[in-house]
């Protein structure tokens, strides 16, 4: 996965590349998958934050935020709709969330720095409807229930680095989603480390495709694709 990986080739304009993708069987393991990576990052971004005011990276660019807010407007979620951004980062799509007219908005991370940046990303906003929690996604607390949207954009793709059994935190992820989601309730998943085909796979229970978010495509070398896959599931 590259850092800021966006819309036009997030992947450095290839399908895949080092920390964007499986190698051989499975995941290379590495620092994106654990808390103190992110903690570091986001600890950094804070401070950036305090000094200059920027809110720092957005994780496969504005272009994916507005995809999803397309959709959602597209498919008249209503705006009272419980919505949790999963690993939430810098919460700036939580912002674009309550500005869109989202009024049921919560964020979570099990960075404690990037709850705190987003808190400080909030409030220079001036919104004050938006929840948000330190919260580890793979153990979450039986408060984090009943959500009609669930959204993961970049946190599926870090737990899929994790160096510690990435398979079984993969399956606790699902699980975690099956609690945490209202049946017919709808999953929103943005990802550079994962095409279309083994989402479905990682997804197939439990939840089943509703529709596939176009990506912008790449070629390169006589062969093309999507450097990104944005799906949408729906809990059965
Ligand atoms: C690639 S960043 C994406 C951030 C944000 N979603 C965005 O689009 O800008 C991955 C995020 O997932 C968070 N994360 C990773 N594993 C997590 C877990 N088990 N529980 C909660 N958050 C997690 C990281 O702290 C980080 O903020």
């Amino acid at each position: 996965m590259n850092e800021g990986a966006d819309d036009g080739g997030g992947a450095g304009g290839a399908a895949r590349s080092p920390g964007c993708g499986p190698e051989g069987d499975g995941f290379v393991p590495s620092a994106l998958g654990t808390r103190e990576h992110w903690d570091a990052v986001y600890k950094r971004e804070l401070q950036t934050f305090q000094e200059y005011g920027d809110t720092g990276e957005i994780w496969f660019g504005e272009e994916s935020m507005t995809r999803l807010i397309r959709w959602m407007q597209k498919h008249k979620i209503p705006l009272d709709a419980s919505v949790l951004d999963i690993g939430t980062g810098n919460g700036v799509f939580l912002v674009e969330l309550a500005k869109f007219g989202f009024s049921d908005v919560t964020g979570i991370d099990y960075s404690p720095s990037a709850i705190q940046l987003s808190q400080n990303i909030i409030e220079k906003e001036g919104l004050s409807n938006i929840k948000l929690k330190v919260e580890d996604f793979l153990n979450p607390s039986t408060k984090l229930s009943g959500f009609h949207i669930c959204i993961d954009k970049g946190t599926f793709d870090a737990i899929s680095l994790n160096p510690d059994n990435a398979i079984e935190k993969r399956k606790q992820y699902v699980e975690s989603l099956s609690r945490v989601l209202k049946v017919k309730g709808f999953f929103l998943i943005t990802s550079c480390n994962w095409t279309k085909e083994e989402l479905l796979d990682e997804f197939s229970e439990g939840f089943e495709l509703f529709e596939e978010l176009p990506t912008p495509k790449f070629s390169f070398g006589g062969r093309s694709g999507n450097s990104v896959a944005a799906l949408v599931f729906q809990k059965t």
